[in-house]
């Protein structure tokens, strides 16, 4: 089923990147994400993680490609990535959802997250299978120079049982795990 789960982490005043790289260090937030990215309701199958590629600049090289998930990067140059194990490059993201609807990799991928960065959000958020937005609020202000693109006014917030709904804490910073859902999302089966 293809429904886009979008994924990001958004300080006060929804920044989520400075200098192409993350604003902050919160280990267990990068666990979260990695969580969510990862586990699939299926064992034999992967989620599918779709970013820009100014975000897959910013994965050191040795986390690259993202573990135990499929890689798709978008950008408007075909990108020479295929020597990374699951990874591949799209130039849009009609074309990648495309991909997904085809035999090359229908029926075998379970979830589809989006994980940023604002560009591919942005992109997302106006796709008619954009589902959910996860999105970490930290409570505090940092320097950014990437924004998160304002959220639909339409959405609804909703649980889900695999996210924490209590304040996080981490060297003193504050945080939520939100999820907010778009009434008008299509699944495509
Ligand atoms: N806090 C979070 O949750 C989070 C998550 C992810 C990223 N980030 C941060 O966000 C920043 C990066 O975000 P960003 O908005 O600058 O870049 P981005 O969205 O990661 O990537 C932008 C690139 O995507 C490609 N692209 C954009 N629109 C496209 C389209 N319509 N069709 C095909 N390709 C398209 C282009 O690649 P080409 O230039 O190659 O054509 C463009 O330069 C970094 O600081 C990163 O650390 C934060």
């Amino acid at each position: 089923m293809i429904q886009l789960k979008l994924i990001a982490a958004a300080c006060e005043d929804l920044g989520i990147g400075l200098n192409n790289n993350l604003p902050w260090r919160l280990k267990t937030e990068m666990a979260y994400f990695t969580r969510m990215t990862e586990t699939t309701k299926n064992a034999n199958k992967k989620n599918v993680v779709i970013m820009g590629r100014r975000t897959w600049d910013s994965i050191p090289p040795k986390f690259k490609p993202l573990s135990n998930r499929i890689n798709f990067v978008l950008s408007r140059s075909p990108l020479a990535i295929s020597e990374f194990k699951d990874s591949y490059s799209f130039l849009s993201l009609e074309s990648a959802v495309d991909a997904l609807k085809s035999s090359q990799f229908a029926g075998k991928f379970d979830s589809v997250w989006v994980i940023g960065g604002s560009q591919i959000y942005k992109l997302a958020m106006e796709n008619k299978y954009f589902y959910r937005m996860y999105l970490t609020r930290i409570m505090k202000s940092f320097e950014c120079d990437t924004f998160l693109p304002a959220l639909p006014e339409n959405l609804s917030e909703v649980q889900d049982p695999e996210v924490p709904v209590e304040v996080q804490s981490e060297n003193g910073i504050e945080f939520v795990y939100k999820i907010y859902e778009n009434p008008n999302s299509v699944a495509q089966v």
